[in-house]
């Protein structure tokens, strides 16, 4: 991991609210993990401390990796200030942090659950997911926001051929209802043997909850404030099953298996 000057390669909106940012940086990405994440820091002067923000896909080139592209929410002032700066200004990048999800050979069907800007990590995780074997049609994402303005990447998971299904709260895409409702009916079905998800603390937790009356494998990426991302500041901590240590979802995670957390004090 280390901190280094990230020169904008690009800085898109690529909706509402949404935009994606590429950034130039150092090798150390070839090692890098779906799931993994960067502090930004986007200039001087207010905010003093960086922000989290997932890898959305590595940026290739002659076969190498050159860059990062992270697909971010805006939200505050940390995010409006990203939103302002321009390709080839450069900013703070630390990374890549954090223990990612883990894509176990001889998984066969897969589930994906993707809770709006939630999605961010899950195109770099399908695309390991389809490179360890995965036939895509046993892929299946679901891929859910508020309104169709937070369902982000359709077009390039429907590219990838893996079987998706849409939802929104209040159905101007998809079916109308939570994300997790489809997920549920399709596990009932015919169970995957793994899930992996990111989104919302409470779509997180009714994850986790299907995955365990079905007893599936099952990995989240959880969200907390972030100050430092490296394990200094110890302000992300989450209770965990163990009632000896508290989890550091900098460090810890923020990719875990469902059952290492302890939901009920977590998202109460
Ligand atoms: C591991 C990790 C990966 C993340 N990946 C992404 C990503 O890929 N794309 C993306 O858009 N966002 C991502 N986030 C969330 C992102 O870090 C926050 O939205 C960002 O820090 C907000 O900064 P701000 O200065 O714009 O907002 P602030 O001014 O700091 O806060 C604005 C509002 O957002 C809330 N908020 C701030 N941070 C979070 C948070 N982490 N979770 C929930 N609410 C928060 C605050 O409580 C406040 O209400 C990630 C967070 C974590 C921990
Ligand atoms: S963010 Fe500082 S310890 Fe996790």
């Amino acid at each position: 991991m280390i901190q280094e000057p990230g020169r904008i390669l690009h800085n898109t909106k690529v909706g509402s609210v949404y935009y994606r940012m590429g950034l130039a940086c150092s090798g150390k990405y070839e090692e890098a993990s779906p799931g993994q994440f960067v502090m930004i820091h986007a200039g001087e002067g207010v905010p003093l401390l960086p922000r989290p923000f997932s890898i959305h896909r590595l940026v290739m080139s002659g076969g190498r990796v050159t860059g990062i592209e992270i697909l971010y929410k805006v939200v505050g002032i940390g995010t409006q200030k990203m939103s302002s700066t321009r390709k080839g200004d450069t900013i703070r990048v630390l990374g890549p942090l954090g223990s990612g999800f883990r894509v176990m050979d001889g998984v066969r069907r897969v589930f994906v659950i993707a809770g709006g800007i939630g999605v961010a990590p899950l195109f770099f995780l399908i695309e390991r997911i389809l490179a360890k074997g995965v036939d895509p049609r046993e892929c299946h994402l679901f891929l859910g926001g508020k309104t169709s303005k937070d369902v982000l990447c359709h077009d390039d998971f429907d590219k990838m051929g893996v079987r998706i299904v849409l939802t929104t709260d209040d159905g101007s895409a998809g079916n109308q209802c939570l994300v997790t409702h489809p997920a549920e009916m399709a596990a009932d079905k015919d169970p995957p043997d793994i899930i992996f998800a990111c989104g919302p603390a409470g779509m997180l937790a009714c994850v986790a909850q299907i995955a365990a009356k079905l007893n599936v494998l099952c990995q989240v990426s959880v969200e907390t404030i972030m100050a430092c991302g490296i394990g200094a500041c110890m302000g992300c901590a989450v209770d965990g099953q163990d009632p000896d240590r508290y989890l550091h979802v900098c460090r810890d995670g923020p990719v875990f298996d469902s059952r290492l957390l302890k939901w009920g004090s977590i998202y109460s």
